[in-house]
This record gives C-alpha cells, sequence and structure tokens, in this order.
C-alpha cells in the first residue's frame, strides 16, 4: 500500500490489526510466521539503530529484508542524531516499504541515555522538527509515523500539544502506548490518553499496551474510537491472535485448531531460513521466553534448557520431549470470543 491508501485504510471502519515493535522478535522470520498464520494489517519491525544501518554492518541485511511484504512493513528507526536519522529513512525508503516510524517510546536506560527513545519527548520541538526533516526527504508514497509514550509524566496538554505538532511536521499517523516513561511492562495503561488523541487529531491514531484477546480489544475500540489496535507480546504467545481477532471482529463464530509443536517447528525453520547464525540463539530463546506460556509445565523449560541452547534445532527437540511427555498439550482449539 501507498501512504495514502494507508491512511485511508486506516480510517476505515473495522480494527486496523497491527504487530508491535519488538527488539530481537519481530525479525522477518517472526513475520513471516504471524503472516502464515493468518497475518495483520501492518507489521513493524524491530528497532533499527540509525547510525548502525548507515555504517553498514555485515549484519545490516538481516535487518532491512521487507518480509512478508513491503506493502505492508513499517520500518522503525531509533536514534538520537537528527541527520542520522534523516538519512537512515531515506536509505531504508529505497526498499519501498509502507512507511518509516520514528521511535519516541522506549525508554531502555541504554537508549535513553544517548537521547533517542522516549527522550525525544523531553525536547518536543527537536522531535517536531526531526519529523518535519524526516518529511522533506521521504517520497510522498512513503508513510511516516511515531511510537510514542505519555512522556516523562501524565500530562494531557502537553501530550495533545505534541501530537498536534507532530501532525502539522507531517506525521500521517500516531501509535500511543498511554505509560509514562517510567512505567514497565506491569503497570497498566491508561487508554483516555488515546482517546484525548484520538478526538484532537486529524490522522489516525493507534492504541498499544495489554491488548491480550478480544473482549479487550473491543473495549479498547470502543471507548477510544481509536483506528487501529497494535499487540505486542501476545503476538509472540499466540502467533494466530490476529486472525482470532479479525474473526471476532467480523462476527463470524469459528473455531481452528493450532497445533503447538507444528508452529514451534515452523517457526525455528523460518528462523534458520531468515536470520544468519550469529543470531539464532538469542531469537530462539526471545521467541520461546513468550511461547512457553502455552504450556502448562512451560515454565520450567524456560528457566534452564532453553537457556542452554545453541542452536534452534536443540530448541525444537525440548519441545519436543515436552509434547511426548504431555501429548495432551499439543493441540490447541482456538474458538471465537463471541
Ligand atoms: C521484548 C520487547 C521489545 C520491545 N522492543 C521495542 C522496539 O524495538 N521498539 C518499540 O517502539 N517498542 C518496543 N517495545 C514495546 C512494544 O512495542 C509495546 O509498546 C509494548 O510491548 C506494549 O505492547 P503489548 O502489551 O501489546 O506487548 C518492546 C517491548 C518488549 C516487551
Amino acid at each position: 500500500v501507498n501512504r495514502i491508501e494507508l491512511t485511508d485504510k486506516l480510517k476505515a471502519s473495522g480494527p486496523f490489526l497491527v504487530l508491535a515493535p519488538l527488539a530481537e522478535i519481530t525479525h522477518p522470520a517472526f513475520r513471516k510466521l504471524i503472516d502464515r498464520q493468518g497475518g495483520c494489517d501492518l507489521f513493524f519491525t524491530e528497532m533499527i539503530s540509525s547510525s548502525a544501518h548507515l555504517k553498514g554492518g555485515p549484519l545490516e541485511p538481516w535487518y532491512i529484508d521487507p518480509s512478508p511484504e513491503p506493502g505492508r512493513l513499517i520500518y522503525q528507526l531509533v536514534g538520537s542524531d537528527p541527520d542520522e536519522i534523516v538519512r537512515a529513512a531515506l536509505s531504508l525508503s529505497r526498499q519501498k516499504p509502507a512507511g518509516i516510524d520514528i521511535n519516541m517510546g522506549c525508554s531502555a536506560p541504554e537508549i535513553m541515555k544517548k537521547g533517542g527513545g522516549c527522550a525525544w519527548m523531553r525536547k518536543p520541538e527537536a522531535a517536531v522538527r526531526l519529523v518535519a526533516s524526516v518529511r522533506d526527504v521521504l517520497p510522498g508514497d512513503v508513510s511516516l509515523s511515531v511510537k510514542m509514550r505519555l512522556g516523562e509524566e501524565e500530562k494531557p496538554e502537553e501530550l495533545l500539544r505534541f501530537g498536534l505538532a507532530l501532525e502539522k511536521a507531517g506525521a500521517d499517523f500516531l501509535t500511543l502506548h498511554p505509560k509514562t516513561r517510567k512505567e514497565k511492562h506491569s503497570r497498566p495503561t491508561r487508554w483516555e490518553h488515546v482517546k484525548t488523541l484520538r478526538s484532537a487529531l486529524t490522522i489516525p491514531v493507534i492504541g498499544n499496551g495489554h491488548i491480550t484477546d478480544y473482549p479487550i480489544a473491543r473495549k479498547r475500540m470502543d471507548e477510544t474510537g481509536c483506528h487501529g489496535l497494535m499487540l505486542g507480546r501476545q503476538a509472540v504467545r499466540e502467533p494466530w491472535i490476529f486472525k482470532r481477532i479479525s474473526m471476532d471482529f467480523s462476527g463470524r463464530r469459528e473455531s481452528f485448531t493450532v497445533d503447538l509443536f507444528d508452529l514451534l517447528v515452523e517457526f525455528a525453520t523460518l528462523l534458520i531460513q531468515n536470520q544468519p547464525p550469529e543470531f539464532y540463539r538469542t531469537r530462539a530463546i526471545r521467541f520461546s521466553a513468550w511461547y512457553y506460556a502455552n504450556l502448562f509445565w512451560g515454565h520450567r523449560l524456560q528457566t534452564s534448557d532453553i537457556m542452554a541452547i545453541r542452536h534452534p534445532d536443540e530448541m525444537v527437540e525440548i519441545y519436543r520431549r515436552y509434547f511426548d511427555t504431555h501429548p495432551e498439550e499439543r493441540v490447541k482449539t482456538i474458538l471465537t470470543s463471541l
């Protein structure tokens, strides 16, 4: 899709479902897995460092792979130097993605310290200038978006001013993870702020945080009127979640089955095919860290056995042994919630 089509799709009624950027998780192999499990409307890459991208190290080509499809892909850039972010955005736009996103939400200390991620919200004028400069160089059909948090504190007027200024500077849509910089993943989200942005802005607003099933997704859409929902961790636990939620939204009462072992094997195969050996171990562990939650005794695997693997095949063997012992857990019937 091009930029205009993307905005139109976002504004159309019905939920627009988006895969969140998750470092070391939403790489090309994982995105292909999600696509095979029914897909979603838009895929975010994991954050890509602008400076590393420009330096062009040996692993960079693996971050650029636009799978499953450039037209449904948003590259997310992280960085602190506006000039580098502008140049990296221009460079990535040559892959013809649906868009480029600037990470203004990441609160990890190593990113914040350098002035990237959520640190941009501490310097709103510079952040707005950055968005305008990226918009200036991007081809007209590539969208530009920002993923953000509430900021340092919960200050609705400041958030609103920031959102309006980003819109004026040329952002095509915004994603809000409604928590302050300090709040960790376990803290509750405050969706009234998604509603505030949604009501005041002309551009689409996507809400993100703690969506785990259809009833919550429905509630968030209804209470905020937001244009889309972005899911992160639940998509790793349940790579079929988008299919399930869209069936529910369309009012279809259906069921389907998922073979948890086959799905894991598929992920391991995609990982080996689509990522370099340097990434095999960490990416397998990262995936399993959420996927194991499907298994009754899964926590036992994750704390010891999985941490010791060196290759995705070893992860497959661990899960094979698990299902040999607990065959009744292998096939799961997924029923829509209605
Ligand atoms: C392991 C992990 C890695 C993440 N990496 C990124 C990232 O690269 N860029 C980003 O903007 N947010 C990142 N986030 C935040 C998520 O995109 C999302 O905002 C957060 O997980 C809340 O959504 P969820 O409850 O659906 O998971 C990450 C979160 C987690 C748990």
